[in-house]
């Protein structure tokens, strides 16, 4: 059976981009492959944060995991520096990862224009990190967004180089993977671009009625259309966009309508849609907020998960130290 494997690094909570675009898909997969779902608290370590920020940070991502319906009887679900196996196959990647391509990686380039105080060698080998991460499973699959598109080359061309390198056919070629043709891209509601934690925009699963509201009836409209089935400025088109992802049909059909006769009342739009995104999160919060109570609950979960993460770890990296001339 193929496997299934994908990381979201614990630096904050979930949002409603983080769900439509990566954990649905987590949730959907579950049922169908092998999968291993981690938390990369390794990788959150370029930016040096304290020890209790981790340790909440990874509680947090956890429960919200388990919310979201990712269920721990099928797939296995880890937090990565539980699995040492991957520093050792992060080592072995490093020693075949050259200055040259690492530095070319754009956002490893994006990172040294905005942290120049910062740039440690944990940001330069992101790259080889993530390949470990994938191949310790020798996963086929990752679900992750279009920007992880240059890491995922380079995950494939580092499977390449070792299998070349040792002359074996060991590591499959990861690929990305999305549930639909296209990669899901959930708007931020600020006039443009995509919804993210550093974007200052993002609407959380774990935020509060009201909370949900006031950040929906801030949005960014226009004074609304002049003329008849006009075009959809990009603010617009967002919180259209927006709505076609949490609403039914129906109302998406009713909203472009009014659009498109020009009789739309933003008010009523936005009103609809913190309903409806309300009626999204407040189950998924209830629960959160309920698991994350459960600190027995989050650990037997959590260390279910390094043992079974371990044990196919562990399986991989005798057969590598065997490849390369090590004792297995
Ligand atoms: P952020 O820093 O904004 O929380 P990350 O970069 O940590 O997001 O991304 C975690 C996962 O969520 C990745 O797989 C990424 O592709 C996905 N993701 C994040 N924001 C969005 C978005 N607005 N639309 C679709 N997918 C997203
Ligand atoms: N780089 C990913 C991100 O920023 C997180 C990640 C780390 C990951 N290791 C991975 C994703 C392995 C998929 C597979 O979103």
């Amino acid at each position: 059976m193929e496997t299934v494997l994908s990381g979201i690094r614990p630096t904050g909570n979930l949002h409603l981009g983080n769900y439509f675009g990566a954990v649905q898909s987590f949730v959907k997969l579950q049922d169908a492959y092998q999968c291993f779902f981690f938390i990369a608290d390794w990788h959150s370590l370029t930016t040096h944060p304290r020890p209790e920020n981790i340790r909440q940070s990874v509680k947090t991502i956890l429960a919200e995991y388990l919310a979201c319906g990712i269920d721990p009887e099928k797939a296995t679900i880890y937090v990565q520096s539980d699995v040492i196996q991957v520093a050792e196959l992060y080592l072995y990647l490093n020693m075949n990862a050259y200055l040259g391509e690492l530095e070319r990686v754009t956002s490893f380039k994006e990172k040294v224009r905005k942290q120049p105080d910062n740039i440690n060698a944990g940001l330069l080998t992101y790259p080889s990190l993530m390949a470990a991460d994938i191949l310790i499973h020798k996963a086929n699959k990752v679900p992750v967004g279009k920007d992880q598109e240059q890491n995922m080359e380079m995950a494939r061309k580092f499977a390449r180089r070792f299998n070349t390198i040792y002359n074996v056919a060991y590591f499959p070629e990861p690929e990305s993977f999305h549930l639909s043709d296209k990669a899901l891209k959930v708007p931020g509601l600020d006039g443009s671009g995509k919804m993210g934690k550093s974007e200052g925009n993002a609407i959380y699963l774990i935020d509060d009625e009201q909370t949900i509201q006031k950040k929906v009836m801030k949005a960014v409209t226009d004074a609304g259309p002049t003329h008849p089935n006009s075009e959809k400025p990009e603010a617009v088109a967002n919180l259209f966009a927006l709505m076609e992802i949490v609403s039914s049909q129906d109302t998406c059909r009713y909203f472009n309508e009014k659009y498109n006769t020009c009789e739309i009342r933003y008010g009523d739009m936005k009103k609809q849609l913190a309903e409806d995104i309300n009626a999204f999160c407040t189950p998924i919060r209830k629960k959160i907020l309920e698991i994350t109570a459960d600190t027995t609950y989050l650990d037997q979960v959590a260390r279910r998960g390094a043992q079974k993460a371990t044990e196919s770890a562990a399986q991989t990296i005798r057969e590598v130290r065997e490849i390369i001339g090590f004792r297995p």
